[in-house]
């Protein structure tokens, strides 16, 4: 029997965790705080957004939210985040991406003050991580470390191919992956757009994950017999419902189910867990910035 991971249920149960870590930084008068700013017109950011806000209202941490308008110069959006950076109610912030085109995304994450830096994509984070120390993981590659440790899915000896070389995935997957620490010392394969035979890769992976961001990529002709499937991917295609799209992911979720032994459905799967290692960053960004050990979950 193929095994379906419920995202939304070990999400649920590390943000019950986290609600003890809230509670004990509360007994130290702390409570953490999450700044998201959204400098962009896209509906799909617009709900990202407003998601984590609810999630922070949800468990505690004190959200506040900045929207720039998409055409303002960048310099608006450096301005906001300077002022967070200086705001002790502020322990984390995240800048929704992708960002108008006028803007320099990298002038903007690196104006991020590092230890505020939540989502873990400021060079001295990704440093941080690539050196084996890392601050801040990246909260998806984080939710598919955690969402493989829940299901009893060791990647520790396994062959796990990632396809997708994202900064926001691929790199910070792979790096989680091999790194010698608990949750790694897998065999790591980066697969991208310019692999040669991308089936022979996947079909030789104990652990598949998809991050390219193309619809039903991986079926189950690219699969071994008893594979872990993750799928990273999250796609509007075109479909006869009240919106005109529906959501699928990298994986075409039925055909490979015929050969995984375990696997994740898009909605449902990594993007619950993504939205829950928000919320855990912050908590852990509240408690460096006040010198307070917390556990976490
Ligand atoms: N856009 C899509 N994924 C992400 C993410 O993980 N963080 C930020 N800031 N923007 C995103």
């Amino acid at each position: 029997m193929t095994r379906v991971l419920d995202g939304n249920a070990v999400a649920t149960s590390i943000r019950d965790g986290l609600s003890t870590s809230i509670d004990s930084l509360g007994e130290q008068g702390v409570t953490p705080g999450l700044a998201t700013v959204l400098m962009s017109d896209d509906p799909s950011s617009e709900t990202y957004v407003s998601m984590k806000q609810r999630d922070c209202e949800e468990v505690g941490i004190n959200g506040i939210h900045v929207e720039i308008d998409v055409e303002a110069p960048a310099e608006e959006l450096l301005s906001t985040i300077a002022e967070l950076n200086t705001d002790p109610a502020v322990n984390g912030i995240l800048v929704q991406l992708p960002l108008p085109d006028h803007v320099d995304k990298r002038a903007v994450l690196q104006a991020i003050d590092p230890m505020k830096d939540v989502d873990g994509f400021h060079p001295e984070n990704v440093g941080l991580l690539v050196a084996g120390e890392p601050r801040y993981k990246p909260c998806t590659p984080h939710g598919v470390q955690k969402l493989l440790e829940a299901a009893d899915v060791d990647p520790d000896g396994a062959d796990a191919v990632i396809v997708g070389r994202s900064d926001i995935v691929g790199k910070p997957l792979a790096n989680l992956l091999f790194q010698k620490q608990q949750g790694g010392n897998a065999t790591v394969t980066v697969c991208h757009s310019h692999t040669d035979d991308l089936a022979a890769k996947t079909s030789a992976a104990d652990i598949v994950v998809a991050a390219a961001g193309v619809p039903n990529l991986i079926d189950e002709t690219m699969l071994a017999e008893g594979a872990t499937v993750i799928d990273v991917g999250v796609n509007a295609v075109d479909a006869d419902t009240e919106k005109g799209y529906r959501l699928t992911g990298d994986v075409d979720f039925e055909r490979a189910k015929s050969v995984a032994d375990v696997i994740t459905p898009v909605p449902g799967g990594v993007g619950p867990m993504t939205r829950a290692m928000l919320l855990y960053n912050t908590v852990k960004a509240a408690g460096l910035q006040h010198d307070i050990s917390v556990d976490l979950p």
